[in-house]
């Protein structure tokens, strides 16, 4: 319970905290399955996740992220692959919690700026602040290669950040780039003067943050490591969310039902 406490306080100071998942099986589990599923569309052996940027040009990358992004969402991979951080979830959201449909998978090549979407918030893009994400490494990366937060920067007026122009990275509304993460609107901003933590992820740990933090990479600065990882939404049962206002990446499925929303569904399935 200290353990908790002690995240809980990180995450309601900073903005984040880093979790360990406290069974690694599961994680292991999806960064094998996922291997296994781009070496036999590489038609490679011995293919390992970090070293995808030496088997792909453009358009084979573009591919099969797509094709591996549909297997995530179809096979809901993201549900296992977190379980290792489901008691941490339910001390900080009660034992009811929604999991994103559709999470974002995410691959960064080494030196490749369009592989990423800049520093930004997700509440620019509308997502609530009732929703926390979590980045989830399918890889061990070093600090050249992780994504990098502004701590405490939920704090900052959003009318008053400055942002630079990223006409580069601008897909069209609803495209396959689009569902992939990359908005169709960037708002890229400017992170001169701001302090940014950054830090080596161990493979088997995560980040969890409020989309109201900025966060984000411009460039994997690193040589030979591909960041691979994914991040999914998580928001509690009762959060005052319109989800009907939600589209393609913003619904969610039941994660966790605790026993008196279990006890009021039923009765109220038979008593209506
Ligand atoms: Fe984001």
């Amino acid at each position: 319970m200290k353990k908790f406490r002690d995240l809980e306080k990180q995450l309601s100071v900073n903005g984040y905290c880093i979790i360990s998942f406290d069974n690694k099986r599961e994680i292991n589990k999806l960064s094998r399955m996922i291997e296994n599923k781009i070496s036999s569309l590489l038609k490679i052996k011995n293919f390992k996740l970090s070293k995808y940027h030496k088997y792909v040009d453009d358009e084979k990358h573009q591919n099969i992220q797509w094709e591996i992004a549909n297997f995530f969402w179809k096979n809901k991979l993201h549900h296992k692959a977190i379980f290792g951080a489901i008691d941490f979830l339910k001390y900080i959201f009660g034992g009811d919690i929604l999991i994103q449909k559709k999470p974002f998978l995410r691959i960064a090549r080494p030196q490749e700026k369009k592989d990423n979407i800049g520093f930004h918030k997700d509440t620019l893009y509308g997502q609530s602040p009732y929703e926390l994400s979590i980045h989830v490494p399918m890889v061990s990366l070093d600090k050249k290669s992780c994504l990098k937060f502004v701590p405490r920067s939920f704090l900052l007026d959003e009318k008053k950040i400055n942002f630079i122009k990223n006409k580069a990275n601008i897909h069209k509304r609803g495209s396959k780039k689009h569902k992939l993460g990359f908005p169709y609107n960037p708002k890229s901003i400017d992170i001169k003067n701001k302090k940014l933590d950054n830090f080596p992820f161990k493979f088997g740990e995560a980040i969890i943050f409020t989309p109201a933090l900025i966060h984000g990479q411009e460039i994997n600065k690193s040589n030979n490591i591909t960041r691979f990882s994914f991040d999914t939404r998580i928001t509690g049962l009762h959060s005052p969310i319109n989800h009907d206002e939600k589209s393609f990446n913003g619904n969610y499925d039941i994660y966790s039902e605790g026993p008196v929303e279990s006890l009021a569904r039923r009765y109220l399935q038979k008593n209506k």
